[in-house]
C-alpha cells in the first residue's frame, strides 16, 4: 500500500472510498436485491473509485440487508486497480470473505466500551482478541488487513473520547500489523479542529500505516472535516453514493459524507481523485428506485456548480424593458 502523498502533474491525489453498498445499505430496510447490487459496484468501479467496501460478512441475522454479501462479491467484475474490500466482524466472517475473495478484510471494533457491545455484543478486549486472530488469518491467507476504529471522535451514548485512548488502540493495531487504519466518526460528532490535531498525530507516528477517515454527515460538517484533514496530511476518505448510510447501533446516526457531493468539491478545488463525476451521478441516480426514498445527495439534487439553467423564458422581453428604463 502506498502510504505516502502522490501527485498528479501537480494535483494532490486523494483516494476515495466508497461505502455506500455497506455502511449504506445496511441501514436501509429494503433488501436491495443482489444483481442491482453488483450492478451498482461494477458502475462504481467504472467510475474510478479507489477501494470499494462491497459488503459485509456478518450475521445476517444483524444485518439482514446484506445477507447476499457472498454472491455479491463472487459476482462483481474486477477491476484490476480497484481494492474490493468486506467488512468481517470475527473469524467466522473472515473465512467467508476470504473464501469470496476479498482482497482486503476490514475490521470493525470501537474506541467506545458501550457502543462495541451494542454493535459487536463483546467488550473491547475480546473484540481486540478477535481481531487478532483475524489478522492473522488475513495474512496467512495473503489478504490485506484494515482496522476502522468507531467512534474514534466521539460515541452517541458515552460522550467525548479521549484522543489517548484512540491512540492506544491504533498502536494495538499497529503492533498486529494493520496494513491499514480508519478513523471512524460513526455517529458525526467530529469536528474540523479534532479532526485535524488527530490525523497529524496519526501521520507523525504511524507513517507507514495507510491512514483513512471516515465521516458521517450528521451535524453538516462532514466536508469540512474532510478539508482539515486533508490540510493535516490525509489523502484517503470513505463516502457513500448518495450520502447514504448510518451504523443502526449508534443512536440517531445518519448517512456517510456524500461520494459525489466531496468528489465535486475535491475537484474544484484542484484536487485529482481519479473519479469520474458523471459516472458517479449517474450511479447515484440509480439508487431512490432501489431504496424506496430519495438520497440525502445535494448534488444529485441542485446539479455541478456549472449545470446551468435557462434564463427565463421572457428574458428578451425583461431585457428589453431594463434598457428602455436605464438612464441614458
Ligand atoms: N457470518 C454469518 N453468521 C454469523 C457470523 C458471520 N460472520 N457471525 C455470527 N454469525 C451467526 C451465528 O452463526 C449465529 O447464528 P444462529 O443464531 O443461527 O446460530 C448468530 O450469528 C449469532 O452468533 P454469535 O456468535 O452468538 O454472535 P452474537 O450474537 O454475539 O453477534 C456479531 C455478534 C458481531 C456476529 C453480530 O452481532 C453481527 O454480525 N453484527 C453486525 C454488526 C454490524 O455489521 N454493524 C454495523 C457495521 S459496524
Ligand atoms: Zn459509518
Amino acid at each position: 500500500m502506498n502510504t505516502g502523498t502522490v501527485w498528479d502533474g501537480a494535483r494532490k491525489r486523494i483516494h476515495m472510498q466508497e461505502v455506500g453498498t455497506r455502511d449504506g445499505l445496511q441501514a436501509e430496510a429494503a433488501f436491495v436485491p443482489t444483481e442491482d447490487k453488483i450492478s451498482l459496484v461494477n458502475a462504481l468501479s467504472e467510475a474510478g473509485i479507489a477501494k470499494i467496501e462491497v459488503t459485509a460478512f456478518v450475521s445476517p441475522r444483524a444485518i439482514p440487508a446484506l445477507r447476499d454479501a457472498e454472491t455479491v462479491l463472487r459476482e462483481i467484475r474486477r477491476w484490476p486497480d480497484v481494492v474490493y474490500t468486506a467488512l468481517v466482524p470475527n473469524v467466522r466472517g473472515a473465512e467467508r470473505a476470504i473464501a469470496a475473495r476479498a482482497d482486503e478484510l476490514n475490521l470493525v471494533m470501537s474506541a467506545s466500551e458501550t457502543h462495541n457491545l451494542a454493535n459487536l455484543r463483546m467488550t473491547r478486549a475480546q473484540s481486540f482478541a478477535a481481531l487478532s486472530q483475524v489478522a492473522a488469518l488475513a495474512r496467512s491467507a495473503g489478504v490485506e488487513v484494515n482496522i476502522s476504529l468507531s467512534c474514534s471522535f466521539g460515541c452517541p451514548m458515552e460522550g467525548d473520547v479521549r484522543e489517548g485512548v484512540v491512540l492506544e488502540w491504533v498502536q494495538r493495531f499497529a503492533d498486529i500489523g494493520a496494513d491499514g487504519i480508519t478513523l471512524c466518526d460513526t455517529a458525526g460528532m467530529a469536528y474540523p479542529t479534532q479532526v485535524a490535531a488527530l490525523t497529524q498525530t496519526l501521520r507523525k507516528r504511524w507513517p507507514a500505516i495507510g491512514l483513512a477517515l471516515h465521516f458521517h454527515n450528521t451535524r453538516g460538517m462532514g466536508l469540512a472535516n474532510v478539508l482539515a484533514a486533508i490540510d493535516a496530511g490525509a489523502d484517503r476518505f470513505d463516502a457513500s453514493l448518495g450520502g447514504i448510510g448510518g451504523c443502526p447501533y449508534a443512536p440517531g446516526a445518519t448517512g456517510n459524507v456524500c461520494s459525489e457531493e466531496i468528489v465535486h468539491a475535491l475537484e474544484l478545488m484542484g484536487y485529482a481523485t481519479g473519479v469520474n463525476l458523471e459516472k458517479l451521478l449517474a450511479a447515484s441516480r440509480r439508487l431512490p428506485a432501489l431504496i424506496g426514498h430519495d438520497t440525502p445527495s445535494q448534488i444529485v439534487r441542485a446539479g455541478r456548480r456549472l449545470d446551468l439553467h435557462p434564463a427565463p423564458g421572457d428574458f428578451d422581453v425583461i431585457r428589453e424593458r431594463a434598457l428602455a428604463r436605464a438612464p441614458r
